[in-house]
């Protein structure tokens, strides 16, 4: 009886984000609602390739709804980037007799996904990646808890920052996208970010608005840049040299991915977990979980790769009024 229970196939990809664990946990737990097996692949791809797997049930995912990282481990996989690798992963898939495999990751995972749908592996997406930099979603799980990570760390860098009457240069990640950098920015109260979507900015005027801001008695400067810009030691050494301020680089690196998700990253984590599941029992092939205007919705998954994000450029010009 229970070989002929249908199975469903999970895995987690490319770099991990928090609110991975509670997908993973919604994923199994509506699996086993709807009388399905879960099957967990270790490290991303590799897993699949290999057969490394491990079964799932209610049990095995209880007490990491809180967790960072993701139980199933991850990795960005080589191999699936080749046609033997995903013709490997697709045998993999058919000897196991799964129904489905759900991916959770970013675009390298998703576009990953899409490779394997080519070879009859039923590939269901779920956005996750602190990075928000996919286009075709509102909301990538991992973001939140990604800028109230990186805020946190902002504003104890202010704390010492303005006892020194310093400027403060912090990098965050996004890979080449600005979405963490002008969250931050704004949040954190910066006088300017750094992102790839603005490209008109250059060093000398930032340096400028430094000392124009010190003329208006502002002690402190905080400047957010992107990592797609980078450069941060760079530019607070020109700060130095030219305003003669004493200038701080900090670039915040892997802590923005790591520690316990938000609520808004259990909510959205637990809410596509389901959705996910619930396209594979109402028999849909090949579809990506997006959060579209307050609402869940799929699309194919190639047409949901090729959908070009917005970003909201207006957001600049609100950090640029507040910073006065
Ligand atoms: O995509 C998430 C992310 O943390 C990016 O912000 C960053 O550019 C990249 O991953 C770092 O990748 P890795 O973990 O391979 O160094």
């Amino acid at each position: 009886m229970l070989n002929k229970q249908k199975k469903i196939g999970i895995l987690t990809s490319g770099g991990d984000a928090p609110g991975m664990n509670a997908a993973i946990r919604a994923v199994v737990r509506t699996s086993e609602y709807f009388g399905y097996k879960t099957i967990g692949f270790k490290k991303g791809y590799d897993g699949l390739i290999n057969g490394d797997l491990t079964e799932m049930n209610a049990r095995t995912v209880a007490e990491t709804i809180h967790r960072g990282g993701t139980i199933l481990l991850t990795a960005r996989s080589p191999e699936l980037l080749i046609e033997a690798g995903q013709k490997k992963a697709a045998n993999i898939y058919n000897a196991l007799g799964l129904e489905a495999l759900i991916v959770i990751g970013g675009d390298g995972s998703l576009r990953g996904a899409n490779a394997l749908s080519k070879f009859g592996v039923n590939t269901i997406g779920i956005p996750g990646t602190i990075d928000l930099d996919l286009g075709f979603t509102d909301y990538t799980i991992g973001f939140d808890t990604a800028v109230n990570t990186a805020m946190e760390a902002i504003n104890k860098i202010r704390d010492t920052s303005s006892s020194h009457e310093r400027c403060s240069v912090v990098e965050v990640m996004g890979r080449n996208a600005g979405h963490i950098a002008i969250w931050c920015a704004i949040a954190g109260g910066a006088e300017e970010v750094i992102i790839p979507e603005k490209t008109d900015i250059v060093n000398e005027d930032v340096i400028n608005q430094v000392l124009v801001n010190r003329s208006k008695g502002k002690t402190h400067n905080l400047i957010v840049v992107a990592e797609g810009i980078g450069g941060s030691v760079e530019l607070a050494k020109q700060i130095e040299e030219v305003t003669g301020i004493t200038s701080r680089a900090t670039i915040l690196g892997y802590l923005q991915r790591g520690g316990s998700p938000t609520a808004v990253d259990r909510m959205h984590a637990s809410q596509m977990g389901f959705k996910a599941v619930e396209l594979i029992k109402n028999d849909k092939k090949n579809r990506v979980i997006a959060y579209r205007k307050g609402e869940y919705i799929d699309y194919d998954i190639e047409e949901a790769l090729s959908i070009k994000g917005d970003f909201d450029i207006g957001l600049y010009d609100i950090l640029k009024i507040l910073a006065v």
